[in-house]
């Protein structure tokens, strides 16, 4: 039995999911011809009460579409210093939208109003155009921290009063949802755009969606096109997205509890420094002076458990709806035993 905590992406679709997938109506989504796809774009827009919604086949391309409509060559993004946009999307808010940076530095990934009023830009023309600011709920670096929704109200309301845009990278605003005990509402009153992952916690093969205003969908259909990401038949997929909105989202709970669990035996050993308050799925922790953390991942591979060195000193463990209950209770042995 192997364990795979390197990523919640690692899940494989469940039979009821397959079958899902395959009683699926299809048809040419390019042509907005998909009922499938159709059927995932309204119900999504509808749970979040927006406008409407678009389906891409990764978070990157949600991310980078959004940034693209909301920006202009030569403008400029505040986010996180650990953000996704800029750490692992290969440069591609200068690739696509020809826009700068400005990174903060916030708590776990979360950065709040102040810091963003401390930044922006003033009207002149030295200066770039701050246009977009773009946070992530959970951070995934910040090891599935969730955001105060008060302080998202904050900075949602410093963002109208200065015009910029407000996008959310949720690729896991499922968990910060279910940890938070919030609701999609919340999220689709404040945000002028926001991404949100299928293919993460909830266990599909592919997939994320897009969600903004009708204007704003549109605008985006269009540079999805243009960055190849206009699909056939894909409400194959759509169809997975339908079964995990419905059936894969209450049970995050568990996933959090288990990451909460493994943490505990983590925190307890004397090889570990640190482990970073565990708010969801994620669990990152820092060796003490000496140990190599991907030593550490070698060890672990020895009794089947895969987990992921993200620096030299820095293991990340993810929980997903693959990992059961005894997998878990096997992996809190094996860390006793180290
Ligand atoms: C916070 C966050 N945003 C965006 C993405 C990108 O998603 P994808 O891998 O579907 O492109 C990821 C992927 O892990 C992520 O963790």
């Amino acid at each position: 039995m192997i364990i795979d905590f390197r990523s919640d992406t690692v899940t494989k679709p469940s039979s009821g999911m397959k079958e899902a997938m395959m009683m699926a109506n299809v048809g040419d989504d390019v042509f907005g011809e998909d009922p499938s796809i159709n059927e995932l774009e309204s119900m999504a827009a509808s749970m979040f009460h927006m406008e409407a919604a678009l389906f891409c086949p990764s978070g990157t391309m949600t991310n980078q579409i959004a940034i693209k409509c909301h920006t202009q060559p030569g403008d400029e993004v505040i986010c996180d210093e650990n953000s996704h946009i800029y750490q692992y999307e290969g440069g591609g808010i200068a690739f696509n939208s020809g826009s700068s940076v400005k990174l903060l530095n916030g708590n776990r990934g979360r950065i709040t109003a102040e810091q963003l009023s401390a930044v922006i830009q003033p009207d002149d023309v030295h200066r770039a155009h701050t246009s977009l600011v773009s946070l992530e709920n959970t951070s995934n670096r910040g090891g599935g921290s969730c955001y105060d929704y008060a302080e998202i109200k904050k900075i949602a309301a410093f963002c109208k009063e200065k015009k910029l845009a407000l996008h959310l990278d949720g690729a896991r605003l499922w968990n910060a949802m279910i940890a938070k005990d919030e609701t999609p509402k919340q999220y689709g009153e404040v945000f002028d755009s926001i991404s949100i992952c299928l293919s993460k916690s909830l266990g599909c093969p592919v997939g994320s969606l897009l969600l903004g205003k009708k204007d704003f969908i549109k605008k985006a259909r269009r540079v999805r096109k243009v960055f190849g990401g206009g699909m056939r038949q894909a409400g194959f997929m759509a169809a997975a997205g339908i079964y995990a909105l419905k059936n894969n989202i209450n049970r995050l709970s568990e996933d959090h509890l288990h990451a909460k669990q493994i943490a505990d035996s983590i925190s307890r050993k004397n090889f570990t420094r640190l482990v970073l308050p565990v708010e969801t799925n994620i669990i990152i922790f820092e060796l003490i002076d000496g140990m190599i953390a991907s030593d550490l991942v070698a060890k672990l591979k020895e009794f089947s458990i895969l987990a992921y060195a993200i620096s030299t000193n820095r293991i990340r463990l993810v929980t997903h709806l693959d990992i059961k209950k005894e997998m878990t209770e096997k992996t809190i042995e094996t860390i006793n035993q180290l």
